[in-house]
């Protein structure tokens, strides 16, 4: 049979589109730097929040030199804590979970944005600049109220983090 040049290139060509394809799928699961929620946080039982050292008490911690965790738990409606304050100029992981519902947990204007399942925590790390203040917003459809659902961000000086996280109303 003789196939003629230009439907050989176009078969070329098509074949060599499904082997892109695949390729861009492969990478995407399992390439470097690209992680699914949860890749790195072991399993966690959403039902028993209260029992857990991170969430049973949602907060901002520092756990090493201008190193923070922020542990936040996401319910309908809203986000715990709220605000969630945080240094400027410092580095902060978000530990992130939910009690209920999948939730969204998207850092509004930055490129901090997470899904957050029920049973799993999400995690992201992000460098803070100055003082500013960010909307927190869930963009999962979580119910009725999720359009009302909202958090904040709020990025302090230090003087006035420690401030906060010293003093009388730490018990
Ligand atoms: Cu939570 Cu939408």
């Amino acid at each position: 049979m003789h196939i003629h040049a230009y439907e050989k290139i176009w078969l070329a060509a098509s074949i060599l589109l499904i082997l892109l394809l695949i390729g861009s799928v492969t990478y995407g699961a399992v390439g470097p730097g690209v992680a699914m929620v949860s890749d790195s946080e072991p399993p966690i039982d959403a039902q028993a929040l209260d029992e857990d050292d991170r969430f049973s008490e949602p907060r901002v911690e520092q756990v090493g030199d201008n190193e923070y965790a922020a542990y936040v738990v996401a319910y309908q409606f809203g986000f715990e804590p709220s605000p969630i304050v945080v240094p400027e100029n410092s580095t902060v992981t978000f530990y992130v979970t939910s009690r209920d519902v999948i939730h969204g947990f998207e850092v509004a204007g930055t490129n901090a944005n997470t899904m957050v399942v029920p049973g799993e925590v999400s995690k992201i790390t992000v460098k803070t600049d100055d003082r500013q203040e960010y909307g927190l917003i869930c963009n999962e459809y979580c119910g009725a109220g999720h359009h009302v659902m909202e958090g904040k961000v709020n990025v302090v000086s230090q003087a006035e983090f420690d401030e906060r996280n010293s003093g009388g109303d730490d018990a």
